[in-house]
């Protein structure tokens, strides 16, 4: 599942995102990175998917985050959603309370635009990148790796 996919459709970054999330753990933390409508949410809506969110998962670009409840083998788990789009520095998220969210027990953390907080992240996690590619507009190259600590 980690390494380089090219998908050609959203539903195709959907089955990757599938995939990808049948490896996920609690305490797992994935960053998304990638330029606006290259599908960042729309894998994270599949993730969430796979864990049962039964409520509707959109972008919290307002919010900073959105938490649901997720199912795996019968235990419910958190799914933090968080968008940080329009946060313009780390002083602002260290304000948020960014490092505390982090500690939230039993929860898979899913960032948009994770590449701002980089140096924020403590390995081990993910990073799910996504690239467009120039000759069609609906092909995606998705790019999963893992950052060990
Ligand atoms: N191969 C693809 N993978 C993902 N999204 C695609 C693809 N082709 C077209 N799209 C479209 O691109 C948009 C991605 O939007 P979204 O997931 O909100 O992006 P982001 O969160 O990165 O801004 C959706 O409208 C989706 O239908
Ligand atoms: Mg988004």
């Amino acid at each position: 599942m980690l390494g380089s996919h090219l998908s050609k459709s959203e539903s195709e970054t959907i089955q990757i995102a599938t995939d990808f999330a049948r490896i996920l753990l609690p305490g797992d933390v994935v960053g998304l990175i990638g330029p606006l409508g290259s599908g960042k949410t729309l894998f994270i809506q599949a993730i969430c998917k796979y864990f049962k969110v039964d409520e509707i998962v959109t972008s919290p670009t307002f919010t900073i985050m959105n938490q649901y409840t997720g199912n795996l083998a019968n235990k419910e788990f958190n799914l933090i959603h968080i968008d940080l789009y329009r946060i313009k520095n780390r002083e602002e998220l260290v304000e948020l309370g960014f490092n505390e969210l982090l500690g939230t027990p039993n929860s898979i953390f899913l960032i948009e635009w994770a590449d701002k907080v980089i140096d924020l992240l403590s390995p081990p996690y993910y990073i799910v990148e996504f690239k467009n590619v120039e000759e069609n507009e609906n092909h995606r190259i998705v790019i999963i790796s893992r950052v060990e600590s």
